[in-house]
């Protein structure tokens, strides 16, 4: 649901929308729900680089088309790279629900594997039914005004899985490919060029223009066909079918209510996707876009450059919304993907720019950005405390407390489009200092429920202490 937030319509339609929700209510979304899906937190500190991540390709599940069979050699095929050492499983490796097998924010890519990339890997699960991206999308609920949704990658620049494959293939930081020929070069040298030429018919490498865009169209098959990119086998997915094994504890049950309540966690209004689009389960996104004001990640290289600002879908990596001049109204600025929430719990390395590393520091974020940003943003000019106060959290970004000073709320955004940035439940913009909306039981079953969201293939990132989401 995108209603209820700032948006390039303006307030008055964040307005709109809040009384849209109220009017559903919590018990109505987790109705909704229902009938819908009928069907390590170290910083940096990961062993493994991406391109040592996985080496053969799994057996396809199903049955795969000649196109998606090219795609699936492809996918798990590191001689299509510039450093002959990465393939795409190198940063989504079907072992992690395809995310990182690290938990570094950016993964290092390019000719000499020693370039750091710009955003932090999302899973490519459960992205085939994602909708092209519009400004003004309707939403899947139904009842939530248009806004910015859809598209591939967190700021939507690509529309279909096989657009946005051509950017890894040619990114210096990633793949790092001289030029689409390059790329059809080495598919006609794989020992699957074969393959390619019964799938796309015996001129297949003729025109390198049309092979590459073949090429393009192989990954985007295997990754529409093959079940494990859409497997459906969380305990949620059992939970939404009434199977056996979907009893939800007491523990995972409050977590729901967290997830859906308008008062607390209000998660659902941005992660989860009333009916299902075209026939899919619940989705736990509804492919909107938000600024929330994550904080700048100094881990980042490109950040050193303090004048760079990775602002999503006004760009600079997308250029169709860009500014008209440096901070010129935007309402673009700030706003990236609310992706899908299915396999967070295994991931090690969240939002746009990877700042966080656990699932608990993100609900945490969450539910104080607002109430004690300095755990989250800088502190200017103020004074280290020698030794912070007795119950200063040492779950925040920042773990130095100060005396005096400013703290620098959304440090990673120009304050030219501060007012972009979304107030609605959890981050509501209630004052600092005072209450948080989600209490320590809140947010310790709010964990217990994304964990429902795994594929039964995944491993929990943190897994869960005996006894916790039981009762
Ligand atoms: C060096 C690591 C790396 C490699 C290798 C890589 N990707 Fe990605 N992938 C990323 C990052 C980072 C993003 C997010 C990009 C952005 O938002 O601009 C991404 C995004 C995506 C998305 C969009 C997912 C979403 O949530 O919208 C798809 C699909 C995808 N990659 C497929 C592929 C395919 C296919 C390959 C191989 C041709 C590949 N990737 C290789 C890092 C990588
Ligand atoms: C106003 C809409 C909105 C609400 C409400 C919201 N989110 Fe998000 N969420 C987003 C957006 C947008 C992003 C991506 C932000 C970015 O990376 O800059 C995001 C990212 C995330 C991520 C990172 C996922 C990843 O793969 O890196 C997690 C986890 C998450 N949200 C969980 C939650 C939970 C739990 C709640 C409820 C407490 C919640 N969100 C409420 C919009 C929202």
């Amino acid at each position: 649901m995108r209603v209820h937030r700032s948006s390039p319509r303006g307030p008055a339609v964040a307005r709109a929308g809040r009384l849209a929700l109220a009017a559903l209510g919590a018990a109505g979304i987790a109705g909704a729900m229902l009938v819908a899906s009928g069907g390590s937190n170290g910083s940096g500190s990961a062993a493994t680089a991406a391109g040592a991540a996985p080496a053969a390709a799994p057996a396809p599940s199903g049955t795969l088309s000649l196109a998606a069979q090219v795609g699936q050699k492809m996918f798990f095929d590191k001689n299509l790279s510039g450093s002959g050492a990465m393939s795409c499983a190198s940063c989504h490796d079907p072992a992690h629900a395809h995310a990182p097998a690290n938990d570094f924010s950016v993964q290092l890519g390019g000719a000499r594997m020693d370039q750091a990339g710009l955003r932090a890997v999302p899973s490519l699960r459960y992205k085939d039914v994602t909708p092209a991206y519009a400004d003004l999308l309707d939403n899947p609920d139904g009842i939530s005004v248009p806004g910015p949704g859809g598209g591939l990658t967190w700021d939507g620049r690509a529309d279909t899985l096989a657009a946005q494959a051509r950017i890894p293939l040619l990114d210096p930081v990633e793949m790092a490919n001289a030029s689409s020929a390059d790329v059809v070069k080495k598919l006609q040298a794989a020992d699957y060029a074969p393959l390619i030429a019964k799938a796309f018919g015996a001129k297949a490498f003729d025109d390198s223009d049309a092979a590459f865009a073949n090429a393009l169209l192989a990954l985007q098959a295997y990754q529409l066909e093959d079940k494990s990119f859409h497997p459906y086998s969380s305990k949620f997915d059992l939970y939404a079918g009434n199977k056996i094994g979907g009893a939800l504890t007491p523990a995972e049950t409050r977590g729901l209510k967290v997830f859906t309540n308008p008062d607390t966690g209000n998660c659902a209004s941005c992660h989860y996707q009333g009916a299902g689009l075209n026939g899919s389960s619940a989705l736990f996104t509804d492919f909107s876009y938000e600024a929330i004001g994550v904080p700048r990640n100094a881990g980042i290289p490109a950040n050193n450059d303090l004048r760079y600002f990775d602002m999503g879908v006004c760009g600079p990596m997308r250029t169709d919304h860009a500014p008209a001049a440096p901070n010129a109204a935007n309402g673009f600025c700030g706003m990236f993907k609310a992706p899908t929430l299915r396999n967070v719990a295994t991931r090690t390395a969240f939002f746009h720019n990877g700042v966080m590393h656990s699932l608990e520091q993100v609900i945490r974020f969450y539910n104080t950005r607002d109430t004690q940003p300095e755990l989250w943003y800088p502190t200017v000019g103020g004074t280290p405390k020698a030794k912070n106060d007795p119950g200063f959290p040492s779950y925040g970004l920042v773990t130095t407390q100060y005396t005096g000073g400013k703290v620098q709320k959304y440090d990673d955004l120009p304050t030219a489009y501060a007012p972009n940035i979304d107030t609605q439940m959890p981050m509501d913009g209630r004052a600092a200092g005072s209450a948080p909306p989600m209490s320590e039981q809140d947010m310790a079953d709010l964990v217990c429920f994304l964990n429902t969201l795994s594929d039964a293939d995944t491993k929990p990132a943190t897994p869960a202490k005996p006894g916790a989401c039981v009762n």
